[in-house]
C-alpha cells in the first residue's frame, strides 16, 4: 500500500464537527471530534471514535454516557476552542457556557444549534482511538434552520 494514497483516500471521508462532552460540573470535559456517525435506526445508535489516551475517553468509559453538541456552520471558532484540553471555570468550559443535559448530566452548550445525549452500548478497542457504540436517549433542536459545520469546509484535517 502506498501510504500517501492511503492518507489521501481516508481524508476524502467527510464528517461533521461536534463537541462531545462527558462528566458533570467541575469534572466535566469536552473535546472537538469529527469521527462520528449514525450506525442504526432502531434502536437509534451512533458510533464515535475517541482518542484512547485522553481525559474524555476516561470519562466516557467511567460514566457510560455522553453528550454530542452539533457545531453550526458559523461556529468554527467555537469548536477550535475544544481542540485543546477542557478547562472548567464556573459555568463555562474553554470560555463557553455549559449546562447539564437532562438525561445524563453531560455538558450541553446552549450556543450550539442541536444536541443529543447517548448511553454507551458497546466499545471496540482498535488502535489509538476506541469506538464507542451508543444509543441516543435524548435530543433537542435549538435552531432548526442552522446547518452543520463539515470538516471539508474548514482548513483542518483529521484522518489518514
Ligand atoms: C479537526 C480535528 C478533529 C478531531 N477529531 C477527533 C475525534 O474524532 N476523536 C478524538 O478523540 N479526537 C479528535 N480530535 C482531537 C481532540 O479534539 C483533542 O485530542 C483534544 O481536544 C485534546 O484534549 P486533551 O489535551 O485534554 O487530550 C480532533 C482534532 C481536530 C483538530
Amino acid at each position: 500500500m502506498n501510504p500517501e494514497d492511503r492518507k489521501h483516500v481516508l481524508r476524502m471521508i467527510d464528517h461533521g464537527l461536534f463537541i462531545l462532552g462527558a462528566g458533570q460540573g467541575a469534572d466535566a470535559v469536552a473535546n472537538g471530534v469529527t469521527w462520528l456517525m449514525q450506525a442504526s435506526f432502531s434502536p437509534p445508535l451512533i458510533m464515535v471514535a475517541i482518542r484512547a489516551n485522553g481525559r474524555l475517553h476516561d470519562m466516557v468509559t467511567r460514566t457510560g454516557v455522553f453528550s454530542v453538541n452539533v457545531v453550526g456552520s458559523d461556529q468554527q471558532e467555537m469548536v477550535q476552542a475544544f481542540f485543546n484540553s477542557a478547562e472548567v471555570q464556573g459555568d463555562r468550559m474553554n470560555g463557553y457556557v455549559f449546562e447539564p443535559g437532562p438525561a445524563t448530566g453531560s455538558p450541553l452548550f446552549p450556543d450550539t444549534p442541536a444536541w443529543f445525549e447517548a448511553r454507551v452500548q458497546d466499545t471496540v478497542k482498535g488502535g489509538d482511538h476506541t469506538v464507542f457504540v451508543a444509543e441516543v436517549i435524548e435530543a433537542g433542536v435549538r435552531d432548526a434552520a442552522a446547518s452543520a459545520l463539515h470538516l471539508s469546509d474548514t482548513p483542518w484535517q483529521y484522518g489518514g
